[in-house]
């Protein structure tokens, strides 16, 4: 049975916009994060908070922020890999933030310089920081079927690093297939794997279009009782240490399936068009959404 309805979190600023090579006005990204809101979209994760030495693109965040306070009701998470992340985004009236472990080892080294361990006893500071702020926090898994160095996940793996993620009081967990590899055949038993350890109510799925599974598995999230849902809007994002890896799943997709199965997302899908169109033409290419292209009348 489908859910009634399906929470999306819009990850284009964040996740989408991250690897852009060439830098995005920060006014863009604001007008960007504007057209979302506008559509409906209730969560917008909007920039993060880590090294600029890493992540170029954004370390205009601060500037993000304070120039989107106000705009709406939607959330506005932000990725915090650190205490001193943690405190930047406090600083400039974070409500929401996101910590971020692999479920690889080598991905983990590659994405944040340091162990799964690590990683976890770092985001335990942070986790007991944002309770202290009164801040939910979510908790995103990387690598959840594959891994670009190591190739296959093990389910229990993924599990491991989900219970240790909720034991240290995330209030939602992403498992996301950053390098798009998944089928059903490999999601399911990773899914029945974390659901013996999170409650599926705090579960959200994260999927990568690379090899065309992202749809199929989003569907059978859903059916399996999942019921929020990470995707970007146009497909932007890829994963800077996958080549050739494609897009996160484009938000118009989602909405053009969800509105055709009658699983309300509160989102209007032609305002969503034109911030797709918008980001689109800023970036000058072809949107990466099928519903997009097809709706759009650029
Ligand atoms: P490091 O180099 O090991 O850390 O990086 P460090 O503590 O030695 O710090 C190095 C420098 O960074 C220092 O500056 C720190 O002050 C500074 P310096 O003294 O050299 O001038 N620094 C910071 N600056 C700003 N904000 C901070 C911060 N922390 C340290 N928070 C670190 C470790 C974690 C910082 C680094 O590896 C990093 O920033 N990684 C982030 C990588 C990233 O953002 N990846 C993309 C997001 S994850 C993802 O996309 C997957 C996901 O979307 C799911 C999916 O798609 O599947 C979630
Ligand atoms: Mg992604």
């Amino acid at each position: 049975s489908m859910p009634k309805f399906v929470k999306i979190v819009e990850v284009g600023p964040r996740d989408g916009l991250q690897n852009e090579k060439e830098i995005v006005p920060t006014s863009v990204k604001v007008e960007l994060i504007k057209m979302l809101v506008s559509s409906g979209l209730p969560v917008v994760e909007a920039t993060s908070f880590v090294s600029p030495k890493w992540v170029p693109q954004l370390a205009d965040a601060k500037d993000v922020m304070s120039a989107i306070q106000g705009f709406g009701h939607c959330r506005f998470p932000v990725l915090t890999p650190n205490l001193k992340g943690f405190e930047a985004a406090m600083a400039v009236g974070a409500k929401d933030v996101a910590v971020f472990a692999a479920a690889s080892e080598s991905f983990s080294r590659s994405n944040l310089n340091c162990s799964i361990e690590d990683s976890l006893a770092r985001y335990r500071d942070v986790a007991l920081a944002a309770k202290n702020h009164e801040v939910p926090v979510r908790g995103y898994i990387s690598c959840v079927v594959g891994c670009p160095m190591e190739g296959a996940v093990p389910p229990s793996k993924v599990a491991y690093v989900a219970e240790e993620l909720i034991n240290m009081g995330c209030a939602e967990i992403s498992l996301g297939d950053t390098i798009g590899v998944g089928t059903p055949g490999t999601v399911i038993p990773m899914l029945e794997a974390v659901l013996d350890v999170v409650p599926i109510e705090k579960l959200a799925v994260h999927f990568h279009d690379t090899y065309g599974q992202a749809l199929s598995n989003i569907l059978l999230s859903l059916q399996m009782g999942i019921s929020t849902v990470d995707s970007s809007i146009s497909g932007l994002g890829g994963c800077p240490y996958a080549k050739g890896a494609t897009g996160n799943m484009a938000t118009e997709d989602v909405v053009y399936m969800l509105n055709g199965v009658g699983v309300k997302t509160n989102v209007d899908l032609g305002k969503l068009i034109l911030a797709g169109d918008y980001i689109s033409k800023y970036l000058g290419r072809p949107s990466g959404s099928k519903a997009g292209i097809a709706l759009s009348n650029a």
